[in-house]
């Protein structure tokens, strides 16, 4: 079934910080980019994650190819510099040119840019759309999907939002249409903001936090994203039966498997406080990720699952993540 959501070309990533979002937006970015489609991840918080993933040079200020994703697509990034975002809005409003320059030297940048936060975020979000709506000289897209490695669940809906505000303000003029024409975007389904989440209780309740205040301010949310998974090794039969075994009759089994005597002192019988106790830590994770997926799973919205990468992130387990969004039909 496509949906409209399906078609989204500016695909936003948030959630709470260290729940992976830089990571399942380079994933995301890698997993839309299939046969002969171009993507732009971008990153907003000029912290250089992106090009540590994808293990390249610091990016400036300029859009360029970081990968070949698997199926021949290529993926673009851009690190938005404020500062320079600025001067692209000012040379696009006003023709500012050598006078861009002179402000800078002025210090007004720096002003307008770190003072003014609100500003800073019209920059990062304008630049974004610009890059949506972009087209070449056939009128194509320059890109096929825009993804959006974006500020943590708590400031996003604001970020988002920024531009409503400088509509407000601006009644009129350049920068009022500009300003909608941004809102036109990040409100339309041309536009989904996913949440990455853990199996954990603060940032699910953030999610969930975060989608509400997404709607309430008539943002498009697209899909939730549950990383770091660990395998399930018990079932709930499994779980049962560790609940009920006794201490003696597990040693007999380990002895049986060959690992030593079972009676009082033996080796097998010394294994069992150790393995009855992991267990038994694996059974209460169990239960506190199975009440976090019953609240996730009253979002009613797409769930999507990512395995945790038990020996660390690099560019192998990216292309993993990638081809897992893609067999759970996220892009
Ligand atoms: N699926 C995963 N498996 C293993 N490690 C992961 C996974 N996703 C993210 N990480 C690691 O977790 C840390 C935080 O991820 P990052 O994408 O930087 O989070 P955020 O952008 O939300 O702060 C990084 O060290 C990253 O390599
Ligand atoms: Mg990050």
């Amino acid at each position: 079934m496509v949906t409209l959501e399906d078609v989204s070309r500016l695909q936003v990533v948030s959630g709470k910080g260290g729940t992976g979002k830089t990571t399942v937006a380079a994933a995301l970015a890698l997993a839309l980019a299939t046969a002969g489609k171009r993507t732009l991840l971008v990153e907003v918080e000029g912290r250089q994650g992106i090009a540590q993933l994808f293990e390249t040079q610091a990016l400036p200020y300029e859009e360029r190819k970081i990968a070949v994703a698997s199926g021949g697509g290529e993926v673009y990034a851009l690190a938005i510099d404020p500062e320079l975002a600025l001067l692209d809005y000012l040379q696009m409003f006003y023709k500012l040119g050598g006078a861009g320059r002179a402000l800078k030297k002025l210090g007004a940048i720096d002003f307008a840019t770190t003072i003014a936060p609100g500003l800073r975020d019209v920059l990062l979000t304008g630049k974004a759309c610009e890059a949506v709506r972009r087209k070449d000289k056939n009128g194509r897209f320059v890109y096929d999907y825009v993804v959006m490695d974006a500020p943590p669940t708590g400031r996003v809906t604001r970020f988002l939002n920024v531009n409503d505000e400088v509509a407000g303000l601006a009644r009129i003029g350049p920068i009022h249409n500009q300003a909608q024409a941004v809102m036109r975007v990040l409100k339309s389904p041309e536009t989904a903001v996913h949440l990455v989440t853990l199996l954990e209780e603060m940032p699910v309740q953030e999610t969930a936090d975060g989608i509400a205040e997404l709607r309430a301010a008539k943002l498009p949310v697209g899909r939730v994203i549950v990383n770091m998974v660990r395998p399930e090794v018990l079932d709930e039969g499994g779980l049962e039966l560790v609940r009920t075994v006794s201490r003696s009759s597990v040693a007999r089994s380990l002895s049986a498997a060959g690992l030593g005597g079972a009676r009082r002192g033996g080796h097998a019988e010394r294994l069992v406080d150790p393995l009855l106790q992991q267990a038994e830590e694996y059974a209460e994770r169990y239960a506190l990720e199975h009440e976090q997926r019953a609240v996730l799973g009253e979002l009613d919205l797409p769930l999507h699952e990512l395995p945790l990468l038990a020996e660390g992130m690099d560019l192998a387990g990216l292309y993993q993540l990638a081809n897992e969004l893609r067999k759970q039909g996220i892009a």
